[in-house]
């Protein structure tokens, strides 16, 4: 049976037989569900462009693709550790530029989305994002990039003794042109966060019906969010594998947003005064930002923080419908409006949510206020890059009309990642009562340093280069 791209209902990978299983075991790790890497190495790599390059670099993708983790690997290495608690092996994903593939010699077996093919680094993505000027970005973002290595663990040692594996099969033409280095942050009770201190990484589109299980059985459930999307959300043919019924692949977003950690405090402080917010309730100011406490508690379902645990996902905004708890221009309801936006169908607005991998990065000494080189290594999976990452950048965060709810004044854009001017806005002075109050936005502390577009491609294809 060929996989099945647009069922609705999960696939369990347990049971999975002929193409599905062939499908999971030639497929990356990562994709279809975020793999633990705590401690995170990012390698950006150029080629040569001397007549030895395509073989040269054919042959190192070839030897890497003998450590690259399969998605089925992954999975029933997390099996076995719940079962037997035996640590499972190091994360290694590999992906291509278009330049990438260009370089190799595959021009025509390219991906074929437009937004890859155009690149994070072209004027038009540029300007369609609202992103920076390239001159402003980490300079091993401006220059050309053909591939990315991630290599990720639990721990720091296995991920190092992995990466200097790695880098032992680099030769003379495959030049190292840009490293990051992810570290995860974790509150007091080991939630992960991000560094503005509010837990993140949970919302997340739901591939694998064992996933869809877990969800029912351990956390707030499922009745009201269904968490759940098709394949075809994320996977897509590979194609310049052989057998298309089996071989997938997957884009792969790479932006890395710089924080300014004391620019987001004050502007919490900001909101919190020009609401005149009192006690604990000026914690609401940084969560009518984001829509969630730091503890994670949806701002939809409570005024206050200390929801039960783990962090509640199970939630829309039908009775928030005009935003008298959670704002429209807070950070999740934006980037998932959870078909409260209006703006076309709910089917059609769950089509731009993506499987999120990021990681946070940068050195913390307990209690600063970094107002740089601390940040978030945004990574997310699309099985379309215009229509996942990009429209939910362009068309919900930057847009201060979005959604469209006939009231003055508009929303404004995304209080974490919006990218423009930022016009006031309208914020509920008391939670769920429909005292609106109009205030500044809050300043930008969120700036793109540079990244890329990747497609990450099946394990047959790179095995065979
Ligand atoms: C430094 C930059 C960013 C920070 C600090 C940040 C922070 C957060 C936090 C705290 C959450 C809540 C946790 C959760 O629901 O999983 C979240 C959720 C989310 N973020 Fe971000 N984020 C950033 C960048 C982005 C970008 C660039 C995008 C996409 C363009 C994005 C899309 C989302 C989505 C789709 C959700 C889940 C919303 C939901 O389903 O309710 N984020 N983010």
């Amino acid at each position: 049976m060929p996989v099945d791209l647009d069922n609705p209902e999960p696939l369990s990978w347990k049971n999975a037989t002929g193409d599905a299983d062939t499908m999971l075991q030639n497929l990356q790790a990562n994709i279809l569900k975020g793999h633990i890497r705590d401690h995170l190495h990012i390698l950006l790599l150029q080629f040569g462009d001397g007549p030895e390059v395509p073989a040269e670099a054919r042959g190192f993708l070839a030897r890497l693709a003998q450590l690259v983790k399969s998605a089925k690997t992954q999975l029933e290495e997390l099996e076995e550790h719940r079962r037997s608690r035996t640590q499972g092996t190091p994360y290694v994903g590999v992906g291509l530029t278009k330049a990438g593939y260009d370089r190799l010699g595959l021009s025509d077996r390219a991906p074929s989305n437009e937004a890859f093919q155009r690149g994070m680094r072209a004027e038009s993505t540029r300007d369609k994002l609202g992103d920076p000027e390239i001159a402003q970005w980490e300079t091993w973002y401006q220059d050309e990039i053909h591939a990315v290595v991630l290599v990720g663990d639990e721990g720091p040692v296995p991920a190092d003794t992995r990466l200097q594996e790695i880098e032992a099969l680099l030769s003379g033409s495959i030049r190292v042109v840009g490293r990051e280095r992810g570290r995860a942050l974790h509150d007091a009770d080991g939630r992960g966060i991000e560094h503005f201190g509010y837990v993140d990484g949970r919302s997340q589109p739901v591939f694998l019906s064992e996933e869809l299980d877990q969800e029912r059985r351990l956390t707030d459930g499922v009745s009201v969010w269904d968490p759940t999307q098709p394949l075809g959300r994320v996977l897509v043919a590979d194609p310049a594998a052989l057998n298309s019924t089996t071989d997938f692949g997957s884009y792969f977003v790479l932006r890395k947003l710089e924080q300014n950690v004391r620019a987001f405090r004050e502007a919490e402080e900001e909101l919190a005064n020009a609401l005149k917010l009192v006690n604990s309730d000026r914690e609401r100011a940084g969560a009518m930002l984001v829509g969630r406490f730091k503890d994670g508690t949806p701002l939809a379902l409570q005024g206050g923080a200390g929801a039960h645990s783990p962090v509640m996902n199970d939630f829309t905004y039908a009775s928030d419908g005009v935003a008298d708890k959670c704002p429209f221009q807070a950070h999740i309801r934006k980037t998932n409006p959870r078909g409260s936006g209006h703006f076309e169908s709910p089917e059609g607005e769950r089509r731009h949510l993506m499987a999120r991998r990021g990681q946070t990065y940068g050195e913390r000494v307990n209690g600063d206020l970094p107002e740089g080189g601390v940040g978030l290594l945004f990574m997310a999976f699309n099985s379309d890059l215009n229509d996942q990452f990009e429209f939910t950048q362009a068309n919900w965060a930057n847009n201060d009309g979005f959604p469209d709810h006939g009231d003055e004044p508009a929303p404004g854009l995304d209080q974490v990642i919006g990218q423009g001017e930022r016009p006031p806005a309208a914020w509920p002075r008391v939670w769920g009562e429909p005292e609106g109050q109009e205030a500044p936005a809050a300043r930008q502390a969120v700036t793109m340093k540079g990244g890329e577009y990747f497609f990450m491609p099946s394990l047959p294809f790179l095995r065979g280069l």
